[in-house]
C-alpha cells in the first residue's frame, strides 16, 4: 500500500517604505498570537528595538534577543544559545519567531525556528539589501560549521517576509552595492525589464530613493520566488540563480570569507563567467560589455584589480579544481547568452577559468604575449 503526501508553501512578501506599514501588516500576521523578536546588536540599536516596542505598544506580548553582528555569529554556539533562550520563553508551537536583520540574522534565526517544537512559524523582516532580494526569500536556512559555509540547514519557509526598504538607509553604501550584484544577477538569468531598471536607476537606488529601491526589491523578489517555485528543494543542480557563484565561492574560500563580501565576489564571479561565455561566441560582445559596464557603474568589481585585496589566483583555481572533485568531476558553469537567458557548460577548462580571471590584469597581457 502506497500512500502519497503533498505539500505546498505559500507565502506574502510586503515590500513597504515605512516601519508604520511593517507594523500594520507585522500585525494582520502575527494575528494576536506572541512574538519572540530575534536580531543583531547593530540592528538593535538601530531598528529592532524601535519595532519591538512598536509591536509591544499594539497591544502584543514581545519578547526579544540578539546576537553579535557578523558571519562569526552563523554558528551552531548562537543557535544553541537561541533555542535555550526561546526554551526560557513562553512561546508555544503556533506563535511567531521575528527574524530582523540582514542575511546572517535571517538564515540563523530561520534555522532555529525550523528545529524549535520540529518547527514554529517565523516571519522575515530583512534590513540590508542583499537580505531583501535573496536571503529572505526561498526558504534555505543555515548556520555555518567550520568545514563549510551553510553546512547545518534545512529547506523550511517563512510564514511572510515584511520588506521595509526604510531601513536600507542606515546601511553602508558598500552593503548596498554588494546587495545589488545579486539584483543586477537576477536580471541578467531571468529579467532584461529588471536589468534595463537597474541600469536607469542605480543612482537613485545607491542614494536610497525608497520608491525606486521598494520597486527594485519587488521585482528582486518577483524573479526569485517564481525561479524557487520551479525546484523549491534544489533537486535540479543545473540552477540559474548560481550565475557568478562558481567562480564567486572560490573567491570567498581562499580570501577568507570576510575581506570580499559575496555580492563582490558574485560581480566579479558574473564578469568572468560573460567573459567566458563571450569567448565562447555565446554572448556578444555589446551585451558582455552592458554587463561589466553595469557592474562597474555600481562600484562592484569585474577585473582582478578591482577586487578589495589582493587574490592568490593559483589558490582560486585549486578551490575550483577542489569544487569539481568534490561534484563527481563536474564544475557547472552559469553561462549567459543574452539579457535574461543562460545556458550550463558543464566543459569549462581551467585555462578558460584562468584567462576570464587574469582579463584585463594589470601587466597580464604583457605577460602572455611577451
Ligand atoms: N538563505 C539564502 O538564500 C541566502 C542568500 C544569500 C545570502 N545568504 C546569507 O546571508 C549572509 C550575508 O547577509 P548580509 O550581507 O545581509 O550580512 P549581515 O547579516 O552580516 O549584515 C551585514 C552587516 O550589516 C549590518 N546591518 C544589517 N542591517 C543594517 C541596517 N539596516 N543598517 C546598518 N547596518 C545594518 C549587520 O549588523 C552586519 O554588520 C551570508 O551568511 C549568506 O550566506 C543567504
Ligand atoms: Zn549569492
Amino acid at each position: 500500500m502506497i500512500t502519497t503526501a503533498d505539500r505546498q508553501d505559500r507565502y506574502t512578501v510586503f515590500v513597504c517604505r515605512h516601519e508604520r506599514a511593517a507594523v500594520d501588516r507585522l500585525r494582520a500576521e502575527i494575528d494576536g498570537r506572541r512574538v519572540a523578536l530575534i536580531s543583531d546588536h547593530t540592528v538593535t540599536r538601530l531598528h529592532a528595538r524601535r519595532l519591538a516596542n512598536a509591536l509591544a505598544d499594539s497591544g502584543l506580548e514581545v519578547t526579544a534577543t540578539s546576537f553579535p553582528s557578523g558571519e562569526a555569529s552563523k554558528s551552531m554556539a548562537t543557535a544553541t544559545s537561541l533555542l535555550d533562550w526561546l526554551a526560557g520563553t513562553a512561546l508555544a508551537r503556533r506563535d511567531i519567531v521575528l527574524a530582523v536583520g540582514g542575511g546572517v540574522v535571517i538564515d540563523t534565526v530561520g534555522w532555529v525556528a525550523s528545529a524549535y517544537m520540529r518547527g514554529v512559524p517565523y516571519i522575515n523582516v530583512p534590513t540590508t539589501l542583499l537580505a531583501h532580494v535573496d536571503a529572505a526569500l526561498g526558504g534555505k536556512v543555515a548556520v555555518d560549521h567550520a568545514t563549510a559555509k551553510n553546512l547545518i540547514g534545512a529547506f523550511y519557509q517563512p510564514k511572510a517576509v515584511v520588506s521595509n526598504v526604510g531601513y536600507l538607509r542606515t546601511l553602508e553604501p558598500r552593503q548596498m552595492r554588494a546587495g545589488l550584484a545579486e539584483v543586477i544577477k537576477k536580471g541578467v538569468i531571468a529579467s532584461p525589464e529588471l536589468f534595463e531598471f537597474i541600469e536607469r536607476r542605480h543612482a537613485d537606488i545607491r542614494a536610497g530613493d525608497p520608491a525606486t529601491t521598494a520597486r527594485l526589491v519587488h521585482g528582486a523578489s518577483v524573479v526569485k520566488t517564481s525561479l524557487v517555485a520551479k525546484d523549491p528543494y534544489e533537486l535540479d543542480l543545473r540552477r540559474p540563480l548560481n550565475f557568478g557563484h562558481t567562480i564567486g565561492h572560490a573567491v570567498e574560500t581562499v580570501t577568507g570569507y570576510g575581506p570580499i563580501l559575496h555580492g563582490e565576489a558574485v560581480a566579479f564571479g558574473m564578469a568572468c563567467a560573460a567573459r567566458i561565455a563571450e569567448r565562447r561566441g555565446l554572448l556578444d560582445r555589446r551585451t558582455r560589455a552592458r554587463l561589466t559596464n553595469l557592474l562597474a557603474a555600481v562600484g562592484l568589481p569585474v577585473v582582478l584589480d578591482d577586487l578589495p585585496v589582493w587574490l592568490d589566483v593559483p589558490a582560486a583555481l585549486g578551490a575550483l579544481r577542489q569544487i569539481r572533485k568534490i561534484r563527481d568531476g563536474v564544475l557547472r558553469f552559469v553561462l549567459p547568452v543574452a539579457l535574461g537567458e543562460t545556458v550550463i557548460a558543464d566543459d569549462v577548462t581551467e585555462a578558460e577559468i584562468r584567462d576570464s580571471i587574469m582579463a584585463g590584469a594589470a601587466g597580464y597581457g604583457r605577460l602572455r604575449t611577451g
